[in-house]
C-alpha cells in the first residue's frame, strides 16, 4: 500500500482529483468506481472545478457505484443515485447512461445483485476503485465478521453503521437497515484502489486497515492483498504514522 499523509485540505483534494484526472486523460473509457459518504467530496468537488477549467472530461467514461440503501426511493434525498447526481454527476460532463448504482428497490434483489456482477464482468474490470472506511472498518458495506461475502449482495447495516449515517437523516429510524453492495472480491477486482480517509474518528479503523492482521474483522485489511492500492490520509486519521 502507498501511503500519504496530507496535511492541507487542498492537497488531499487535489492528489485523489489528480489521480482520477490522470486516468482520464490516458484512458478517456476509464471504468471509475465510485464511493458516497463524505470521504471523497472534496474530491469530487476538485473534479467539478479540474472539470470547468477544461482539465478533465468524462464524455466517455462509466461508473460503477460500490452501493446504494435498499428500500429508499432513487430520488430521495439520501439515495445514493441522489448523492452522486447532487455532488457530481449534475456537474460534469459524464453520460448519465453510463453511471451504475445497485438498485435497492428492485423486486427481486437477488437477481439485481447478479445483474451488476454480470455488468461489471462485462464493461469492467474497475479501473480506479475510489474508497472510503467505516469506522468498524468496513469498505462499500461489507461489515466486520466472522465471513465476507465476494460478490454484490444484500447487506443488514451493523448499529453503528446506521448510528453514523443517521447524521444524514432525520432520525435514526429512518437509516435503511440494509443495503446491496459490491462484494470484497469485486471491490479487489479494480486495478487501482483510492482509500480516502479522513478525521481522528478514523484513526484506528485506518491503521488496522493497514498495519493490522488482514482479518474479516477488518474488512479494509484484505486490501493489503491488492497490489495497488493509493491510501491518501489526513493529519487526524494518520495520527499513528510516523
Ligand atoms: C459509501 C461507502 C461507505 C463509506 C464509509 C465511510 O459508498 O461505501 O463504505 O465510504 O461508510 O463514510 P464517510 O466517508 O461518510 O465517513
Amino acid at each position: 500500500m502507498n501511503l500519504f499523509k496530507i496535511s492541507k485540505n487542498e492537497d488531499f483534494a487535489q492528489t485523489g482529483a489528480n489521480l482520477v484526472a490522470g486516468l482520464l486523460q490516458t484512458n478517456p473509457r476509464a471504468v471509475l468506481g465510485l464511493a458516497t459518504g463524505s470521504s471523497p467530496i472534496s474530491v469530487y468537488e476538485e473534479l467539478i472545478s479540474m472539470h470547468r477549467r477544461g482539465l478533465v472530461s468524462f464524455s466517455k467514461a462509466s461508473s460503477f457505484n460500490l452501493d446504494e440503501y435498499v428500500g429508499l426511493p432513487a430520488d430521495h434525498p439520501e439515495s445514493y443515485r441522489s448523492f452522486m447526481n447532487r455532488n457530481l454527476f449534475d456537474h460534469i460532463d459524464i453520460d448519465l447512461a453510463r453511471t451504475h448504482i445497485p438498485n435497492g428497490n428492485a423486486p427481486d434483489l437477488a437477481a439485481e445483485c447478479r445483474a451488476y456482477d454480470a455488468m461489471l464482468e462485462e464493461q469492467g474490470p474497475v479501473d480506479l476503485q475510489i474508497l472510503g472506511i467505516g469506522g468498524n472498518g468496513h469498505i462499500g458495506f461489507n461489515e466486520p465478521g466472522a465471513g465476507l461475502e465476494g460478490g454484490t449482495h444484500v447487506v443488514g447495516l451493523l448499529p453503528e453503521t446506521r448510528q453514523a449515517n443517521s447524521r444524514f437523516f432525520p432520525s435514526i429510524d429512518e437509516v435503511p437497515r440494509q443495503a446491496v453492495t459490491m462484494g470484497i472480491g469485486t471491490i479487489l477486482k479494480a486495478r487501482q484502489i483510492l482509500l480516502l480517509a479522513r478525521g481522528a474518528e478514523k484513526a484506528e479503523a485506518i491503521r488496522k486497515a493497514v498495519r493490522g492482521p488482514i482479518t474479516t474483522e477488518c474488512p479494509a485489511s484484505l486490501l493489503q492483498t491488492h497490489p495497488n492500492v493509493v491510501v491518501l490520509l489526513d493529519e487526524e486519521a494518520g495520527q499513528w504514522v510516523d
